[in-house]
């Protein structure tokens, strides 16, 4: 069976769980080669070889997106392995302590910027000069809800969502012209193992998210690959620098 994607090769990066992982899954499903780059082995690996029983085609590069030097590798290996890059999610972020931006530790600031931001360019740094070369592509960084409005006692996480939007907007002003799309997703919340942990600490935090919540639930990780394909498709040619709420309408209450 043909897909949307045919003969086409897709990097995500944090495609070993949750909201990566699904749209890894999604890429593959719509018959797209698909590059798993993630810090986790086993659980990159473990997802590569559900895609190609599902008879899809798949690669797992171990990548700590921390580290300029594996982005670099990272990007590398795609090439080496597929030859191009047409569409790249990039997509890690991490999340870390909560404080007040008084209390926040000057680590926990630069840990997470270093991922969440100097990540996501870097991650662009090097996916677009291929991408320049083959005539196009289409990217999607990951931001969140919190990259649209303040976000107590998170105040590095909100400010790096913030700055991937920024990033975004103007990484897809320089490219316009050479057919490179750029785009961003803000997802609201969306049950993934990274979220998980929260909501078994917290009893009520899922009781609480779901009334706060237009459509009454959380979201699901299918729910933003889905987005992040239709961004990527031809669908959305003109579509670029853009930020899409996915967040079951709760940045519109
Ligand atoms: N889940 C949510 O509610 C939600 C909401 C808004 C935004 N987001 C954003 O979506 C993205 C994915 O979130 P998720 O909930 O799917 O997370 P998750 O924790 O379920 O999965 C994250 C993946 O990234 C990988 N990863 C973490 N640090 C890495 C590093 N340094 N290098 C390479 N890989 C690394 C992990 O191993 C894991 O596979 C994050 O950027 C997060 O901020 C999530």
């Amino acid at each position: 069976m043909e897909g949307k994607f045919q003969n086409k090769v897709a990097l995500v990066t944090g495609g070993a769980m949750g909201i990566g992982q699904a749209t890894a899954f999604a890429f593959a499903r719509e018959k797209a080669k698909v590059v798993i780059a993630d810090i986790m082995a086993k659980d990159g690996e473990d997802t590569v070889r559900k895609i190609r029983e599902a008879g899809g085609n798949a690669y797992f590069v171990k990548t700590d997106i921390s580290q300029r030097s594996e982005i670099e590798e990272m990007v590398r290996e795609t090439i080496g392995i597929y030859d191009r890059i047409d569409y790249a999610f990039n997509n890690v972020g991490v999340g870390v302590n909560l404080a007040l931006t008084a209390d926040f530790p000057e680590e926990d600031w630069d840990h997470l910027m270093n991922i969440n931001l100097k990540g996501v360019w870097l991650c662009m740094k090097y996916e677009i000069p291929h991408m320049l070369k083959q005539g196009g592509g289409v990217i999607v960084n990951m931001s969140s809800a919190s990259g649209l409005h303040g976000t107590p006692r998170q105040c590095a996480y909100s400010a790096s969502k913030h700055g991937v939007l920024g990033l975004t907007k103007t990484t897809a002003l320089e490219y316009a012209k050479s057919g490179i799309r750029v785009n961003a997703v803000c997802p609201g919340p969306i049950r993934t193992p990274g979220t998980e942990g929260y909501l078994k600490r917290d009893p009520e935090a899922e009781a609480r998210l779901n009334a706060t919540t237009p459509t009454g639930r959380l979201g699901l990780p299918q729910e933003i690959a889905e987005t992040v394909l239709w961004l990527c498709s031809d669908g959305a040619s003109y579509i670029t620098g853009q930020s899409i709420a996915i967040d079951g309408g709760r940045s519109v209450v």
